[in-house]
């Protein structure tokens, strides 16, 4: 949540950081602001609404500037306008800082600090910090790096911060504490971001800096040390991101680019690790640890939101598969129970962003309870992948549009594969199984491509239903995670209340809400629960509910009881999510569009949600 962007180097700042901000607007989109130090003034533009919204206001005027900051924000404290958006000055207006996450004792400070004579123009968090920054400064005498340092042993929450100084050209100091923060370094420059997409187009040598890490540029070089002054060395990696993966290439929005990546972004996730011809499957981060999730007693998953939706389908397959007892959770209720772990007990915390404060949380109190800890994440270097004792990445690329697609689909992918590996270990499926599940999981990506052969289909459904108030989704066994992720899907870009339940559950209450107005979606593919999921339709039915029913190829009973049939192949039974989610992701992209919906930006949502 919120993007920031900074840079020092040659190059003239303020378009590359309006570019890098547009990278990074899925974090956040109410405001935006860039700070300039322009002969020898620092100067702060700013707006509500999106980095375009900026970029407009900004397009007549000549930049030079060669060092400034930049921030595309996600609100906490104090409503999105002009005002509250970042860049926020010092008192003197000297110094500007742009920040990501929630400092929670700033109103101490803050009363403090007033009383001291300082005066505050917005109701933010951020601006206090940077007005505690130049008070320490000017009541120690101490250079603005030190004072950076001091104010933030003082600071309880999260941040990742970039402060720069009018009288300090060409210096930024940077520092993280449970927020990313990515150092591109450059020929003679410096590139500053929450994540790698405004770095890539010109460097691809990054530094990740670690929590309590303060980075200083200054005078062309780079310095980075821990809050008590301690210099550590930087340790430079290359980021393996390409450029292309970042832009829409051709399409109306990232979400329908990321739908349609899906057999790629699946076939990544299980490259070099699935060989079905030879039998082979080996994941590198499991190596050290197959051994204990074989022994585990118990593997508890945590998760947020569709993550969490991934980990109700791990749930299905570790029983099946490795017969080992699992359960899900919800990282934002998990880390504030008191959760009984045991020693034998694993814990999966899954994660597209790898930043979810609450999922980080429950990965440190599993961590503080003796628990050892799997991470599933889809972002290289991301907190979350580098809080875990091992893990294994998703390989999806880079997820840009605000609802998840290919991450989901990625998630279960290598979840698939861990299961699967458990349980050959453990002798819980034969051979014969094995080589079965190898088969079957290698030919995915092609069958996910068949789906989108029916995408025509799917958006004239869409426009059916475009105007619908609201939306059930049912499923059984595998699918019924995937009604829960169609129903996510749905209200999060289309703003129509839907809801996911188990089919047989419907009985129990919300079967009262069925009438002709009411769609309901069924995922009704052919597996065990077919017969069971034919009588749940009839029941609907029998109510004179809409039905949309996602059946396998060929069907023929169902499409004679329903209302709209989307077909999808038929794949074995454990792997029904990896297709029958594909259809759900369509149409609820259709239908957002067909309502005028900011697809990729939704309403009140951001991409990491780094706030709890
Ligand atoms: C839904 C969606 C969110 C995320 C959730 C967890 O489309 O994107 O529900 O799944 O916020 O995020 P990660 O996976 O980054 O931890």
């Amino acid at each position: 949540m919120c993007g920031i962007v900074a840079y020092t180097g040659s190059r003239e700042a303020c378009h590359l950081i309006l570019k890098g901000l547009k990278r990074l607007e899925y974090r956040g989109y109410d405001s935006s602001g860039i700070a300039l130090l322009e002969n020898g003034e620092l100067n702060i533009y700013k707006k509500k609404g999106k980095v375009a919204d900026l970029e407009s206001q900004l397009s007549e005027k000549p930049f030079s500037a060669t060092t400034g900051i930049g921030h595309t924000r996600w609100a906490t404290h104090g409503e999105p306008n002009d005002v509250n958006a970042h860049p926020h000055f010092s008192n003197n207006r000297r110094l500007a800082i742009i920040h990501n996450g929630i400092i929670e004792n700033y109103a101490a400070i803050k009363q403090n600090l007033t009383q001291k004579g300082h005066v505050f123009h917005s109701d933010t968090d951020t601006e206090v910090l940077i007005h505690f920054i130049e008070d320490i400064q000017q009541e120690t005498g101490n250079a603005l790096e030190a004072a950076v340092r001091l104010a933030l042993k003082e600071v309880v929450g999260a941040y990742a911060i970039v402060v720069m100084s009018a009288d300090h050209p060409g210096q930024l100091i940077a520092a993280r504490k449970g927020s990313p923060l990515v150092i591109g370094i450059g020929e003679n420059e410096y590139f500053f971001a929450s994540d790698a997409t405004p770095i890539i187009e010109y460097t691809k040598n990054v530094v990740y800096l670690d929590d309590y890490e303060v980075a200083t540029v200054n005078q062309g070089k780079l310095s980075i040390r821990n809050l008590d002054s301690t210099e550590t060395v930087p340790y430079i990696q290359l980021l393996e991101m390409e450029l292309d993966t970042i832009e829409k290439g051709g399409y109306d929005h990232f979400m329908i680019k990321e739908i349609f990546e899906q057999p790629r972004s699946i076939a990544d996730s299980m490259r070099g690790r699935l060989r079905a011809a030879d039998m082979h499957l080996q994941l590198g981060g499991l190596n050290n640890y197959l051994e204990k999730l074989a022994c585990a007693e118990r593997i508890i998953l945590v998760g947020c939101g569709t993550s969490w939706h991934a980990g109700l389908v791990a749930e299905y397959l570790f029983e099946e598969l490795a017969r080992i007892n699992v359960e899900v959770e919800y990282a934002s209720e998990f880390r504030y129970r008191n959760p009984v772990i045991r020693e034998n007990d694993m814990v999966i915390a899954i994660s597209q962003s790898g930043e979810t404060a609450d999922t980080l949380a429950a990965i440190e109190l599993a961590k503080s309870k003796g628990a050892t800890i799997f991470g599933v994440c889809n972002v290289v270097g991301s907190s979350i992948a580098r809080a875990t004792h091992a893990g294994a990445y998703t390989h999806a690329g880079p997820e840009i549009g605000v609802a998840s697609t290919k991450a989901f689909t990625a998630q279960v992918t290598v979840l698939t594969l861990i299961a699967i590996a458990v349980a050959r270990r453990k002798n819980t499926i034969s051979e014969e199984t094995y080589r079965q599940l190898l088969g079957a999981l290698e030919a995915i990506p092609g069958k996910v491509e068949k789906v989108f052969e029916h995408a025509s289909r799917i958006k004239e459904i869409a426009y059916i239903f475009t105007y619908a108030r609201n939306f059930i989704y049912l499923g059984r066994g595998f699918n019924f995670p995937v009604a829960l992720e169609g129903a996510l899907k749905l209200k999060e870009i289309s703003y129509i209340h839907a809801e996911g339940y188990p089919a047989a559950e419907m009985k129990h209450g919300p079967i009262a809400l069925i009438d002709e107005d009411m769609p309901v979606v069924f995922l009704a593919t052919r597996d065990s629960s077919y017969e069971k999921i034919v009588s749940n339709i009839q029941e609907v039915k029998a109510r004179r509910g809409r039905v949309i029913a996602i059946v396998t190829e060929g069907d023929t009973l169902i499409p004679e009881m329903v209302d709209f049939v989307i077909e999808v192949p038929e794949v074995h039974e454990i792997l029904t999510p990896l297709v029958s989610v594909i259809p759900l992701q369509l149409l609820s992209y259709y239908i957002a569009v067909m309502r005028g919906r900011n697809v990729d930006q939704p309403r009140n949502l951001a991409k990491s949600v780094t706030v709890e």
